[in-house]
């Protein structure tokens, strides 16, 4: 997704928790394609440190225009091993802090207007996930704190528009894991309606869609290949 925006023109802020390398070399390569790119750390579990993200990207970039709701926490529970702490951790990390952000842009831009800058507008994509659409009784806490986001979706839609669009992008089974073998992906990946889930490139492809298209808000693309269409009875890594 940093790379398609980056490719797409835009100067990219990446975000990371512990991935310290692999954000840095995302900076390097996004800087190469638009210019300009730098990495910011926050844990997202912490109200503060996500509080912190915007002012700081303000800060070094003395603007922003979008946030990429993509982070996500996706650890393993279901109703026998349900727990507040497994749920509360998914909460804060897959729908508070994307609110959080959505309401940190949604100041800043109201900020610009208020100087004079009239057309100032800002997007927030929210990543969700196809199986919102197609439930299992696996990752119960995941899933709980994804359709929360979903809801989050169209209610911040309305509450922050005219200034900030918010647009939903889910897609299917698209990287493999280490649940899974790459032999297990391969053929998971090829159950659905068009034979194929998604690619990272379509995931980019729709992320870079929504944020350029001025007309879109509080509405989702599903971008998996068909596979909501289909009923699946676990989770593809229990499968
Ligand atoms: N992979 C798929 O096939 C698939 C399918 C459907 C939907 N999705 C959605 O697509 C998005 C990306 O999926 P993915 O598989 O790339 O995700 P992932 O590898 O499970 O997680 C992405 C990153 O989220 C960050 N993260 C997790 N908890 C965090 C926290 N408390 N604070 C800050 N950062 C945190 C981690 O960054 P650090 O490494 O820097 O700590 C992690 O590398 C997610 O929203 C997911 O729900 C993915």
């Amino acid at each position: 997704m940093a790379l398609a925006l980056a490719r797409a023109g835009w100067q990219v802020a990446v975000h990371y928790r512990d991935s310290r390398d692999q954000a840095m070399q995302t900076v390097a390569s996004c800087a190469e394609l638009s210019g300009d790119s730098a990495a910011f750390d926050a844990d997202f579990f912490d109200e503060e440190s996500v509080r912190s993200l915007v002012p700081r990207v303000v800060e070094r970039f003395g603007r922003i225009d979008a946030v990429v709701n993509n982070a996500s926490l996706f650890e393993h529970d279901d109703a026998q091993s349900f727990s507040y702490v497994a749920l509360e951790a998914h909460l804060r990390s897959n729908t508070g802090a994307p609110i959080l952000l959505s309401q940190a842009l949604h100041a800043h831009v109201q900020e610009r207007v208020v100087a004079g800058e009239e057309s100032a507008q800002g997007a927030v994509v929210n990543v969700l996930d196809q199986k919102l659409w197609n439930q299992n009784p696996d990752f119960l806490s995941y899933t709980l704190s994804k359709a929360a986001l979903e809801a989050a979706n169209t209610m911040l839609a309305l509450a922050l528009a005219p200034s900030v669009r918010v647009v939903g992008v889910a897609p299917g089974l698209t990287l493999t894991s280490h649940m899974l073998s790459q032999e297990k992906f391969e053929a998971l990946h090829a159950m659905s309606p068009l034979g194929r889930s998604s690619s990272s490139e379509d995931i980019a492809a729709a992320v870079c869609f929504a944020l350029e298209n001025r007309s879109m808000t509080g509405t989702t693309m599903l971008v998996d290949g068909g596979q909501h269409l289909q009923r699946f009875e676990r989770d593809f890594s229990m499968m």
